[in-house]
């Protein structure tokens, strides 16, 4: 029986890249829902999770995905990574920005709320546009870069638990709490917990 360990690690970078989308995605879903039951501390927390996910994100793609398919593309290709870098930098200010705006400023849903349109229009142009293109590249390997992809993943998440406070033998098994849990409440707390 092959383990999950083994199929995560053979996943190709297309399918992790959308795998992510798709989880920011449900987080979006649960931020409405907790904006029109008013509660406040779950909106926190759905913000909180969904930032942490958007930063490796998108060091993930402008690390490393990008990159790859730059070397590849024609110049359609490279038209629509220029228009993905472009909104990378609106995406990443607005994250930098909720880390600094608190809870209780007016301002914070309000950046949220349009993060959340910036990012549904990015992962839009993403999956519908660039990856069909992407596929077609006969010389790029999906399956390395994925691999690659999925190491630099795990650092990148140890960083983030680093400076939201984890003591370094805890980075470890807090990383697999934050993989593990799927529910965008517990993962918060994990994060802030230690904060
Ligand atoms: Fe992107
Ligand atoms: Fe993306």
């Amino acid at each position: 029986m092959a383990s999950t360990s083994k199929s995560a690690a053979t996943m190709d970078a297309i399918t992790l890249l959308t795998d992510d989308h798709a989880r920011v995605n449900k987080l979006f879903k649960a931020f409405q829902k907790a904006e029109k039951e008013d509660d406040l501390e779950a909106m926190e927390d759905v913000i909180t999770t969904a930032c942490a996910e958007l930063d490796v994100h998108s060091k993930l793609e402008k690390e490393l995905f990008y990159p790859a398919v730059r070397e590849q593309a024609d110049e359609e290709l490279r038209d629509l990574l220029a228009e993905a870098d472009v909104e990378h930098e609106s995406v990443d200010a607005l994250v930098h920005k909720l880390s600094e705006v608190k809870l209780d400023d007016e301002m914070y849903k309000a950046n949220f709320t349009v993060l959340m349109e910036y990012v549904k229009h990015h992962v839009k142009e993403e999956e519908k546009e660039m990856f069909p293109k992407v596929r077609k590249l006969k010389r790029l390997d999906l399956d390395a870069l994925g691999e690659r992809m999925r190491a630099r993943q795990e650092e990148l998440m140890g960083d983030y638990l680093r400076e939201a406070g984890y003591a370094a033998e805890d980075i470890e098994a807090a990383k697999a709490a934050m993989v593990a849990a799927n529910k965008p409440r517990a993962k918060a707390r994990t994060i802030r917990a230690h904060r």
